[in-house]
């Protein structure tokens, strides 16, 4: 059964509301990695969370919208943009649901760093959207969950794509796309409990064709 728009808000917004912090705090891995090659410009986030990657963009000079249905997410990210001594003019926070938000003018890097929902979320769209407005010569960047971490629950999740998969999504959007990177990487990690845990990543970077 597919969710409505407000139930993924309310689901989303009572995780967050569960906790001070959700996440790290610190940017995401493969982010830093791929991001620290590029040159910077218009970048989006998409489902943005408590904000690290979009900071950590910032911070390394490119232009960042922030995307992600929890306001609660959001104003922790804007405060700690403002903590990080980020101006507000470079990063938008924007509060929308992806399955219906149509980014607004070009973008030289998307990222969707686990934009993981189990409420009725489909995500090929929401891809195929995002590559639309990617500059010739600009990329695409997806991090995902090639297996559940040991304290997620699977039965929410269902079936994870995979890194091919994943780079299909991309292609279908149409226009001409190189794939960079389409791999499984492995991390440590600690789960919500201190469990210590190796986890699989896809990581997947396309590459619009210059024209
Ligand atoms: C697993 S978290 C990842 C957060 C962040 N990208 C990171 O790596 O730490 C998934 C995020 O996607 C957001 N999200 C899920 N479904 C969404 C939707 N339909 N529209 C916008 N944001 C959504 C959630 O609110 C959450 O912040």
């Amino acid at each position: 059964m597919t969710d409505s728009s407000e139930d993924r808000r309310t689901a989303w917004e009572e995780r967050y509301n569960s906790s001070e912090r959700i996440w790290s705090g610190a940017a995401n891995a493969a982010l830093v990695d791929v991001a620290g090659a590029l040159e910077p410009g218009r970048a989006l986030d998409l489902g943005c969370g408590e904000g690290a990657d979009a900071i950590w963009l910032t911070g390394r000079g490119w232009r960042v919208t922030g995307v992600d249905i929890s306001q609660t997410a959001l104003d922790r990210a804007r405060v700690d943009a403002t903590t990080a001594g980020i101006e507000p003019r470079h990063i938008d926070w924007v509060c929308a649901d992806l399955t219906t938000w149509q980014p607004e003018g070009s973008f030289d890097l998307a990222s969707a760093c686990f934009l993981h929902d189990t409420h009725g979320f489909e995500r090929a769209p929401v891809i195929a959207r995002a590559a639309a407005s990617i500059v010739p010569g600009g990329h695409l960047l997806i991090v995902s969950h090639a297996e559940m971490p040991p304290w997620a629950n699977a039965h929410h999740h269902g079936q994870m794509p995979t890194a091919e998969e994943e780079a299909r999504m991309v292609e279908t959007a149409g226009g001409v796309w190189e794939a960079a990177i389409v791999e499984v990487r492995r991390r440590q990690a600690t789960g919500p409990g201190g469990q210590r845990a190796e986890l699989a990543d896809n990581v997947v970077l396309m590459r619009r064709a210059a024209r």
